[in-house]
């Protein structure tokens, strides 16, 4: 299995990095900047020696066209856990995205074209995502934290499920709340039409493993899925 994979050196990217090294899987991922020797190496395999991994790096944006389509060719899986630094304006998945769907519908005509893609959003990203909150846990998290706190990479996740729906491709958008550093408890909620009533955090780990699962799924192509604990 070939993945190409935005994001790699990110909190949630990391761990994808890692679960796709593990699957055995051929991985090309894109780095803004030189990414640290873990990424190239497997743990040493008798002391002194390194095993270098199936791990192929591609430098420069996902804002640019000829990186994006350098990280994709070949793969069967594109993987994004793309996402801004801060909370300011920053637009990278309002420029990102576009470069993938264009790079990965290019495609189109190829003997093996990349259709699927997987990546993680947010559960704001849809106006009916609080939809089975208690209304008071609704207003607050509508108005003070998506229309305020979250309002520039609620803004981008927005942007990117209307540019991957109304894409041609194969794509499934995870769509968590608050994501945390602490360990996965393999058990979640998931739900197609809203985020589970009272939902407000997951681990990166367990979201990490629920994307992992969606490469051999079906379950969820052309759809968003929230998960919760
Ligand atoms: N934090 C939360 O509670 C939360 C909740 C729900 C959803 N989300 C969403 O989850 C996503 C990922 O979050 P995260 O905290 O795991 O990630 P993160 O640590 O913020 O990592 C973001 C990744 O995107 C990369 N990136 C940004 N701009 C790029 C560009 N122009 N070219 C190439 N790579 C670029 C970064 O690369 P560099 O290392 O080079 O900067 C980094 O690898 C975001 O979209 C966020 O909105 C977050």
């Amino acid at each position: 299995m070939k993945i190409a994979l935005f994001g790699a050196s990110g909190a949630t990217g990391k761990l994808l990095t890692q679960r796709c090294i593990h699957a055995g899987y051929e991985v090309t991922a894109l780095f803004r900047s030189t990414p640290p020797p873990h990424f190239l190496f497997t743990r040493p395999a008798s002391p002194g020696a390194r095993e270098p991994l199936n791990f192929k790096i591609v430098r420069g944006s996902a804002f640019d066209p000829s990186p994006v389509r350098q990280t994709i060719a070949g793969a069967d899986i594109v993987l994004s856990a793309l996402g801004a630094n801060s909370l300011k304006k920053e637009d990278v998945l309002e420029r990102a995205i576009p470069q993938i769907i264009a790079a990965m519908q290019d495609t189109e005509t190829q003997a093996k074209p990349v259709r699927r893609i997987i990546v993680l959003g947010s559960a704001g990203a849809l106006s009916t995502s609080l939809d089975k909150q208690p209304a008071w846990r609704r207003w607050i998290v509508q108005n003070i934290v998506y229309n305020t706190l979250l309002k520039w990479p609620v803004a981008s996740q927005i942007s990117q499920w209307n540019n991957l729906s109304h894409s041609s491709l194969d794509w499934t958008m995870v769509m968590p709340p608050m994501l945390t550093n602490t360990p996965g408890r393999g058990a979640y909620r998931i739900d197609g039409d809203a985020l589970p009533p009272n939902g407000s955090r997951i681990s990166r780990e367990d979201v990490a493993d629920f994307m992992m699962q969606q490469i051999g799924s079906p379950q969820w192509i052309r759809k968003g899925v929230y998960i919760t604990w």
